[in-house]
């Protein structure tokens, strides 16, 4: 057994010791799992830097991998972060202009450190809530484009560009009322027509700018754009929609079901993918969804959960029959093994 930089990894070796997250000891791979191209994508982007693999021939021994960031530097960068986020949104908001420079340091030197951290889908959900979620939902959209954009292979100035657009998402929506973007009831047509124009309003508070790449400017004004043509502002169809706007949407739908409302409690990651997965054929781009339906999958193995009968389980594997499937088989706490996919019982909270 011996201990390898990740850049050295070559498809074939043989893990050594299974690979897990730092702090809560989540299963990422099995010790004996022998590596592909693909394993070796994941690894990267779990921020690991090196491992134990062998020849197979040796006994395995402990586990030995180095985690760059933990869940308290992230926590501590988060916040960090949050705070530059709502200076830079109150100026926007005070001047109806985009302070370009700082919110580009902010998704090149820290956002990305927060999209790398291992995890950093699951810590999001532990995240209080900001009184006005458009500031929280603007850096956890970031921060979830960048994990995803990762995941599609996007690196260097594309991904920083990606994490911009994600950041800059919803700026439209800085000028529109709190009494309105927190309203419990149903939204009247003029209310739900001022929410709609925010992606158009956004781009124009960017369009000039000559730092902000194209592809940010066309992320902030097509994120709401879905690819049947039933999305907004202009009902585009296809490949009309720029990729990273199309990451974007799927980014935000999640990070905007898995948040609390002022109205409405947040709901599971479970139920989050299970509405991606049911617009995969219609509206949302289905390689990206699955790339995403997948990765979230796996960060989930190794959870707690409680489900509707109160009864607390562990999450072991998602049944491979069902690709698309979002319900997990389940251990209970008897060691009984059920099949959520196939059962009527479902998860209620993720611990
Ligand atoms: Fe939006």
């Amino acid at each position: 057994m011996r201990s390898i930089l990740i850049e050295n990894l070559t498809p074939g070796m043989l893990l050594s010791a299974e690979v897990t997250t730092g702090e809560h000891e989540v299963k990422l791979l099995d010790r004996g799992t022998r590596l592909t191209s693909a394993y070796i994508n994941k690894i990267k982007n779990w921020g690991i830097s090196s491992l134990c693999v062998g020849n197979g021939k040796e006994r395995i021994g402990k586990r030995a991998i180095e985690i760059k960031r933990t869940r308290v530097d992230f926590l501590k960068n988060y916040t960090e972060t949050m705070n530059r986020v709502i200076e830079a949104f109150r100026y926007i908001q005070k001047f109806k202009e985009v302070p370009i420079l700082e919110l580009r340091e902010l998704a090149e030197h820290k956002i990305i450190l927060l999209a790398e951290t291992i995890g950093a889908i699951d810590y999001l959900y532990e995240m209080q809530r900001h009184s006005e979620h458009t500031f929280q939902h603007s850096l956890n959209v970031a921060i979830i484009t960048g994990v995803l954009g990762k995941w599609c292979n996007y690196q260097g100035k594309e991904l920083k560009n990606l994490i911009l657009a994600g950041l800059l998402h919803d700026i439209g929506k800085l000028a529109i009322s709190l009494a309105i973007l927190d309203k419990p009831g149903k939204l009247t047509c003029e209310e739900f027509e001022a929410i709609k124009r925010h992606s158009g309003e956004g781009y124009q508070l960017v369009q000039g700018l000559e730092q902000v790449p194209n592809s940010v400017k066309l992320g902030i004004l097509q994120h709401h754009e879905r690819l049947d043509g039933s999305g907004y502002p202009a009902g585009l169809h296809g490949d009309e929609i720029h990729h990273d706007a199309k990451i974007i949407a799927i980014a935000d739908i999640y990070e905007a079901m898995t948040s609390d409302r002022v109205y409405r409690r947040r709901v599971t990651p479970f139920e989050a993918l299970d509405t991606i997965a049911n617009q995969m054929f219609s509206g949302l781009e289905p390689e990206i969804c699955l790339t995403f339906l997948n990765n979230v999958r796996d960060s989930l193995i190794g959870s707690n959960v409680v489900l509707s009968t109160g009864q607390i389980a562990q999450i072991i594997a998602f049944n491979i029959r069902h690709k698309y499937g979002t319900k997990p088989i389940v251990c209970m706490h008897n060691g009984k093994m059920v099949d959520l996919q196939k059962d009527e019982i479902h998860i209620v909270e993720v611990n």
